[in-house]
């Protein structure tokens, strides 16, 4: 084997180590190591035992049957039979700052394979490859994976599982023999198997261990994997679900997949959070939008549903501005037939019965009162009860001769016919030209069954689609925002980030289970792309009951809103909402740039949530208590990311109502405030104060000098 080169990709916690010469493979990826690697190879020479292959083999960037791997190869696929089993030389290399592009060639198979390495400041890595057909004859491409090894040490995993309503579930388990392997094909980015995993030394913490995270930048069908090769080596492995025949190349046509996004922390999960969230903030959600503030929302679905009348609405608008929000969403029920959830789904012409006067009426209202207007559209959706069905019973995305189950009783529509999609993006393109529409709730309420084009599976082409349309709406409307929302959280992945700019976080406005699943997401997402909505004190999908102040602080730190009928609520009701949202205004700023950290506790009844200013010179944290304490005293919190050698003062901002009324005394420094030294909030802590399940208590901690 002939290897002569390393490079070295860099970012400020992190380094990656590459060897190439054939071909490309990753010798470290962890600490950084300074001075010369000359003594490299030297060290990491593997021994090579009896019983196997008589030379080493190596972990590339896409393993090779034909180099004699024996895991998941990373490419599978044929040209009627042959070229089955690929071998790729390197024959190029193109190295700049902090990327690595490798051509390699195998020219009897008639492949070429371009792989993309990236390491951004921020220590997020980004892999992608792309095969190209070199060869006469069609290359049906069955499998294309992006493969990253990770230390052997990486012996314990956190994924994730989760349903509509119970979104971002992480489970912890170790990683043996046999791995992991998650497989998703619902169609879309799905709420059972978010594209993401964490694989990390045993016992990995929020705040130690090494951990390695990875997601996977793709809204379709996806497999991710985790190996422990039986020489005990492990490598992840993240690709497209293509279905049978989706891939077929032409001499000439090629293949991208879409980018794997992994990071390195030696400092636990919320390093590894730290990096992923500076890159989502700088490199990921759209440029001309990062730094404006995020407007408070008033959306009507669980307000009003399908019941619209113009003038309540109006009213609710009025209340809503009364209340300080700042974007006033009308949901689903505004279009030709939408009565409930059974029709009208592609029929995107305001429903004149409700809306006599028209649409402008309200826009007009809602913007006098100095408020952004918001629409909602599910726009790859067809009810059959529909004049579009009606018309285009053919544009269904499905297989002819079968009948496909429905869900929510709608179908999807093919976007690979261009009448379809333009017909679409024309229905958009109109109401956000005729309207003073700043935001589109662009939502999708079922799952693909048999996606299929002109007889032939689409799965891969679909979520190309979607994404063209999308594209193609921003680029007409570049001012108009996309909150991505799949019945909740059924789309939130980073390649549709790129083209909006939040995510409907879950369709569970209870605060207990938003409070685990917006931890989930936290992983990965910084907070002000989560939306977080206060909805009514009875929630309409758990039915609990939640005090106003926990339900305020639960929404506090994400993208904020309202989903209730401000016109039904009472006074105190009303109250509430104003002074969470008057609380959000306040420290938004802070919320939306700063630091991440989730604070362990001593008792896993509490959640702890911190934010800290990137100057440390301002923090605020939430302690939820989850469930009931676990003893009759909770121990010390311990706030890290401080500045050790500054003095805070630390504050409550908010706590329940009844806060001093259910224990004889609270800790002194709840009711009085203190001083102390970010080195002694990280070291000592303050004691916790006692709190009833299902409760939350705000804190400030203000840099005094
Ligand atoms: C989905 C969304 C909800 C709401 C409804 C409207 O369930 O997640 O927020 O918009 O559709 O039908």
């Amino acid at each position: 084997m002939n290897k002569q080169k390393l490079i070295t990709l860099s970012g400020q916690d992190s380094q990656m180590i590459i060897e190439l010469g054939d071909y490309a493979e990753i010798l470290h990826w962890g600490q950084p190591v300074s001075g010369s690697l000359s003594g490299f190879r030297k060290a990491l020479f593997r021994p090579v035992p009896y019983g196997r292959l008589d030379n080493d083999v190596s972990m590339t960037l896409s393993p090779e049957l034909g180099r004699g791997v024996f895991s998941s190869p990373g490419i599978e696929g044929h040209r009627n039979g042959q070229d089955w089993a690929p071998v790729f030389v390197i024959e190029k290399v193109e190295h700049e700052e902090g990327k690595v592009t490798t051509i390699s060639v195998d020219a009897r198979a008639g492949l070429r394979l371009t792989s993309e390495l990236v390491m951004d400041a921020h220590d997020v890595v980004k892999v992608r490859h792309t095969l190209g057909n070199l060869k006469e004859g069609i290359y049906q491409v069955n499998r294309l994976a992006n493969t990253v090894p990770v230390p052997a040490r990486a012996n314990e995993i956190m994924a994730y599982y989760g349903r509509w309503v119970h979104e971002f579930q992480t489970v912890r388990q170790p990683l043996l023999q046999g791995g992991y392997q998650q497989e998703n094909r619902r169609g879309r980015t799905s709420h059972e198997h978010y594209p993401a995993l964490v694989v990390g030394t045993s016992h990995f913490t929020e705040m130690q261990g090494d951990v390695w995270g990875f997601h996977f930048a793709w809204s379709g069908n996806h497999r991710m994997r985790v190996d422990v090769k039986a020489d005990g080596r492990r490598l992840v492995q993240a690709e497209v679900i293509y279905l049978p025949g989706e891939v077929a190349l032409e001499k000439g046509e090629s293949l991208t997949t879409p980018w794997l996004y992994a990071s390195y922390s030696g400092a636990g999960l919320n390093g590894m959070s730290h990096h992923f969230h500076s890159h989502v903030r700088e490199a990921v959600l759209p440029s001309d939008f990062a730094k404006k503030p995020r407007p408070i929302h008033l959306n009507t679905w669980e307000g009003i549903y399908f019941d619209h009348d113009p003038e309540y609405i109006m009213a609710m608008a009025t209340q809503s501005a009364e209340m300080g929000v700042e974007r006033f969403i009308i949901d689903d029920g505004w279009f030709r037939g939408r009565n409930g959830d059974k029709a009208g789904l592609g029929d995107w012409f305001l429903d004149e019965s409700k809306y006599p006067n028209g649409l402008a009426l309200i826009v007009d209202h809602v913007n006098a009162l100095g408020m952004e207007f918001g629409l909602w559209f599910e726009p790859e959706m067809i009810n059959k009860d529909s004049d579009l069905y009606r018309a285009h019973p053919d544009w269904l995305l499905a297989v002819a001769g079968y009948d496909q189950p429905t869900g929510r009783n709608q179908f999807v529509i093919d976007l690979q016919n261009d009448d379809a999609f333009n017909f679409l993006f024309e229905r958009l393109d109109h109401f956000l030209s005729s309207y003073n529409i700043a935001y589109i709730k662009w939502d999708m309420n079922r799952e693909i069954v048999q996606p299929g084009h002109e007889g032939k599976a689409a799965g891969q082409k679909q979520t190309e689609c979607y994404y063209a349309l999308v594209d193609k709406v921003r680029a007409a409307h570049p001012n108009v925002e996309i909150e991505s929302c799949a019945a909740g959280g059924g789309r939130i992945d980073f390649e549709i980030l790129k083209r909006t700019h939040r995510f409907w976080t879950s369709d569970n406005n209870d605060a207990l289970e938003r409070q685990r699943i917006q931890r989930g997401m936290s992983y990965f997402f910084p907070p002000e792309v989560m939306g977080s909505h206060i909805g009514a004190s009875h929630c309409h999908s758990t039915r609990r009951r939640h005090s106003i102040e926990f339900r305020g602080l639960t929404a506090l730190f994400g993208h904020m809103g309202i989903e209730l009928d401000p016109v039904k609520e009472t006074k105190e009701e009303k109250n509430g909402f104003e002074h969470y949202i008057k609380l959000h205004k306040a420290l938004r700023p802070l919320l939306h740039s700063g630091k991440t950290w989730r604070v362990q506790t001593d008792d896993d009844a509490h959640q702890v949530h911190a934010v800290i200013a990137k100057d440390q010179s301002e923090a605020v944290v939430m302690i939820a208590q989850l469930a009931m304490p676990t003893n009759a005293l909770s121990g010390h919190l311990r706030i890290p990311g401080l500045d050790p050698d500054a003095i805070y003062h630390v504050e409550v901002l908010d706590k329940p109502s009844n806060f001093n009324d259910i224990v004889n005394c609270q800790p002194f420094w709840t009711n009085e405030g203190c001083e102390l030294s970010g080195e002694w909030c990280e070291k000592i802590g303050l004691t916790m104060p006692i709190l009833d399940a299902e409760t939350a208590l705000l804190i400030r901690l203000k840099l005094l000098h």
